[in-house]
């Protein structure tokens, strides 16, 4: 009877692996690695799952899953986290006890969830619509992906007042762009560009009023909905009928990067989109194509070119949305002249409010009063049978139509206007190369953890190895493991098992340090002691002393370093945030810091260059790899640990983040942070700090350890004036390196005596000439730990 349960156990179980199951239950998720977790509708028509959106990110995402069936080329229709992809590995979504639906970025944040919260049991189910529910087992909707879309609007998929579309950034680009479609204060629905410093509405026509566009601008109730038979009809009295209608068809609207609005249906035959409705045919009214100063002209088939006006040259050759600067010196006197350019049309930005009943002249002469008139638009009014007059004061939103009937009439110096006239075509036309802004990758790049690809191991091992009454024992134990016995405990079980970062409370700590008895350092952030955690694991547990700051920031800081994971950094566990406690939980090094090594004489040559090697790595990484920018501020031996293979892990980084708040209260340190003997010049220059106050501090230590003399001893204070002890630690090595032209063995001069003579000379060169780079006074002359890492790897290579 047991092993009949414990069978049926195994059975579930073992459908949860491979996931074949339509629907996500309670306690289960998806995972990022396995290509097969996804759920996919009754129909086949759909599939939701983890999408590749870069080298190693991923998002959530529903696409069309039968079509096309190459994976790269599929079509994604809804995005759960668009704008935060997540690790290719160890990321999951995970259906909580509580009805909470998260995403975890490898296993450790959660960058999306639905906030649902619920007692009976739910499931997510992905049905025919294309439309990921969230519901109760009798069917009720808590949550559903069609009430938050991000590019696209699948039939009977309401867009209402609280929705929108929004465009991505590029074809290949999955993250929010400009260009949003969404009703308006009008109750109108429109087409929005939202640009970095400009935006502006660009459909329906800005410069007619809804209603003489057939819009109705008085039913509030705002919504559109598109039909499967391929008819759309909004509120507002906008309606179309796509080309194929009546026809049974997979479609999707789509509001496309380029900030066009278009209605594809899928062709069996071609196996491909097509367009059976677009907002614009002629693309170029789009606002924001060009940028300021550019002209946009539509070529049927080609697509938009961008160009610059005549006197003007492109701002930045890669991106057309910086517009075009003056090639000319354009002062806007009194004297200047005009160039005319015809079919011309620049919307918007024009400043003569009562533009009627103008002589060219008279608009001449109005432009030229303001030192702001750019150019001028001269336009017949047919209607009315005069002129008007639009002097611009920006040039946006330019583009060619043949249909424009009005000129346009740029201004220039008088002394260039002969020469631009003699060759007024516009300045080559360069493509608006939609593949320009495309195959960027994503790159984010994590370490691997190692430890939870041996447990994974194991438990696979020892699920193969025994007999099924083994696998039951088993089995009970991973129930028992995803049975939680309250919500929060299910939240901090979740994290626990998968990284190990979490909170702890401030009794915990202090039982496993013993109520904080044994000191094992003291830095200018906190005292540290060593305890033993629950689990058996050693910490080493630091005590802040400016506990001044607030949770909210503390938190948020914490997160960030608990992030950053490589093998030449400290590893955090976790911490503490009670009333004004602040701790941090990080793994014990059991061979102490670099300081005490050194001091202690317990490093031969090839340790010191391994070191030197890993602490430069684990520095690079802060600096150019993670995903905020990271500075440590206080490189120094006390701060770099050796692991059990005498390994270096830096400790201690971000920390300064984590006292930028409290130090304010302590205006003698207002500054400067770091340690004498360590410190790049800037600090005291009151410079701005960049990643190169670690590089100038990495320098010193280098030198510390090849020559085995302490940068930091018996200092001699700054303000005494007299040179400090480490800076005449570089003017020491400098000058001894520079007579090597004079004498043969300045290595014997320099290298720490205590290594009898027992070191490699290629490797030691190497060290000092990146050292001394690295502590150079100017800062732009040292490299960057990149750098550094790369030379000293070339060296090791060598042999
Ligand atoms: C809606 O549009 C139709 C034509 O498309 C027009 O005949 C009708 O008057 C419009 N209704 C309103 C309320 O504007
Ligand atoms: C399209 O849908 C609207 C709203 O449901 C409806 O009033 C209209 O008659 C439909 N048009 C066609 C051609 O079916
Ligand atoms: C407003 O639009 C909705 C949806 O199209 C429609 O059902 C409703 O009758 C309209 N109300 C008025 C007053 O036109
Ligand atoms: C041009 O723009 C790209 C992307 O916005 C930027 O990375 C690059 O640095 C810019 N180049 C110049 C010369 O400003
Ligand atoms: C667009 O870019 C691709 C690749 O960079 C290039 O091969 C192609 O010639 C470009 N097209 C235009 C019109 O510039
Ligand atoms: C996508 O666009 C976002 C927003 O500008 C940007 O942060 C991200 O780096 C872009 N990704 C790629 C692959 O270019």
């Amino acid at each position: 009877m047991g092993t009949l349960i414990l069978f049926i156990l195994f059975s579930a179980l073992f459908a949860l692996a491979t996931s074949t199951n339509p629907t996500l239950s309670e306690g289960l998720s998806l995972s990022s690695e396995n290509q097969e977790d996804v759920l996919t509708s009754p129909n086949g028509v759909f599939s939701a799952g983890f999408y590749q959106v870069g080298e190693n990110a991923k998002c959530f995402a529903i696409w069309f899953a039968s079509r096309p069936s190459r994976i790269q080329d599929r079509t994604v229709v809804w995005m759960a986290n668009r704008d935060q992809p997540v690790n290719g590995r160890k990321s999951k979504l995970s259906l909580l006890r509580t009805g909470n639906l998260i995403l975890t970025d490898a296993g450790k944040f959660t960058v999306w969830e639905t906030n649902t919260i619920s007692i009976s049991s739910l499931e997510l189910v992905l049905n025919d619509a294309g439309n990921l529910v969230l519901q109760t087992l009798g069917g009720e909707s808590l949550w559903e992906s069609f009430d938050f879309p991000t590019d696209t609007l699948l039939p009977q998929q309401l867009l209402t007042r609280k929705t929108h579309l929004v465009s991505s950034r590029s074809q290949t680009n999955y993250s929010s762009g400009f260009y949003k479609l969404l009703f308006d204060n009008d109750n109108v629905l429109c087409l929005l560009y939202d640009g970095a410093k400009v935006s502006g509405i660009y459909w329906p026509k800005p410069w007619v009023l809804p209603s003489q566009d057939g819009r109705f601008a008085y039913n509030s109730s705002r919504i559109a909905v598109l039909d499967s038979f391929g008819n759309f009809s909004s509120s507002d009295n906008f309606t179309f009928l796509s080309a194929d209608y009546g026809q049974l068809l997979n479609r999707r609207l789509t509001l496309d990067y380029d900030g066009n609005l278009r209605l594809y249906s899928w062709d069996e035959e071609d196996e491909m989109w097509a367009v059976s409705w677009q907002a614009f045919q002629a693309p170029c009214i789009i606002h924001g194509v060009c940028g300021a100063n550019g002209v946009c002209n539509y070529v049927p088939g080609i697509g938009r070119k961008c160009s610059c006006l005549p006197g003007y040259k492109m701002i930045n050759h890669t991106d057309w949305s910086q517009g075009c600067e003056p090639e000319l010196d354009l002062s806007y006197g009194k004297n200047d002249g005009f160039l005319p350019l015809s079919h011309l049309d620049f919307y918007g930005n024009d400043y003569n409010n009562n533009p009627d009943r103008y002589t060219l002249d008279g608009c001449m002469k109005l432009c030229l009063e303001s030192a702001k008139c750019k150019a001028f638009q001269y336009t017949f009014d047919t209607n009315h049978g005069f002129s008007k007059c639009y002097p611009k004061i920006k040039l946006m939103n330019g583009h060619r139509s043949p249909q424009f009937k009005g000129s346009f009439y740029l201004r220039v110096p008088k002394k260039d206007l002969p020469n631009l006239l003699s060759n007024a075509n516009l300045a080559e036309e360069i493509g608006l190369n939609c593949s320009s802004e495309a195959p960027l990758q994503l790159q984010r790049k994590y370490i691997k953890n190692r430890e939870n690809e041996t447990i994974k191991f194991m438990l696979w091992f020892v699920c193969g190895l025994g007999g099924l009454e083994i696998l039951g024992i088993v089995l009970v134990w991973c129930l028992f493991l995803r049975t939680p016995k309250s919500p929060s405990a299910d939240k901090q079980g979740y994290l626990l098992a998968i990284t190990r970062f979490r909170k702890f409370t401030y009794s915990e700590l202090k039982t496993a340090t013993n109520g904080f008895t044994e000191e094992i350092g003291r830095g200018a952030g906190g005292i540290v002691y060593k305890g033993v955690l629950a689990d058996n694991r050693v910490a080493a547990i630091k005590q802040l002393y400016e506990a001044n700051q607030g949770e909210e920031v503390f938190l948020a800081e914490v997160n960030i370093i608990g992030r950053l994971n490589h093998m030449n950094l400290i590893e955090m566990w976790g911490y503490c945030a009670e009333g004004k406690q602040r701790l941090l939980v990080t793994e014990y090094m059991e061979h102490g810091s670099l300081a005490n090594n050194l001091s202690s004489n317990t490093l031969d040559w090839k340790k010191r260059f391994e070191i030197a090697l890993g602490t430069a790595k684990g520095l690079s990484y802060l600096h150019e790899e993670c995903l905020e920018w990271v500075l440590h501020c206080d490189i120094k031996p006390e701060n770099i640990f050796l692991d059990s293979d005498y390994q270096p892990k830096v400790a201690d980084f971000g920390l300064s983040k984590l006292q930028s708040r409290g130090e304010s209260n302590n205006p003698s340190f207002s500054r400067m942070r770091g340690t004498r003997g360590y410190m790049a010049p800037e600090w005291l220059f009151n410079l701005s700090i960049t990643s190169k106050v670690d590089v100038y501090s990495y320098g010193i230590v280098v030198l510390e350890m090849v020559t085995g003399k302490e940068a930091a001893k018996g200092v001699h204070d700054i303000e005494s004036g007299e040179q400090p002890q480490h800076k005449r630690l570089v003017s020491w090595v400098r000058e001894k390196k520079n007579r090597a032209a004079l004498t043969e063995s300045w290595h014997e001069g320099i290298i720490d005596p205590r290594l009898k003579g027992e070191y490699d000379i290629r490797k030691m060169e190497t060290l000092i000439a990146v050292a001394l780079q690295c502590a150079k006074e100017e800062k732009d002359a040292r490299p960057s730990m990149r750098e550094v890492v790369e030379m000293l790897l070339a060296q090791e290579n060598d042999h």
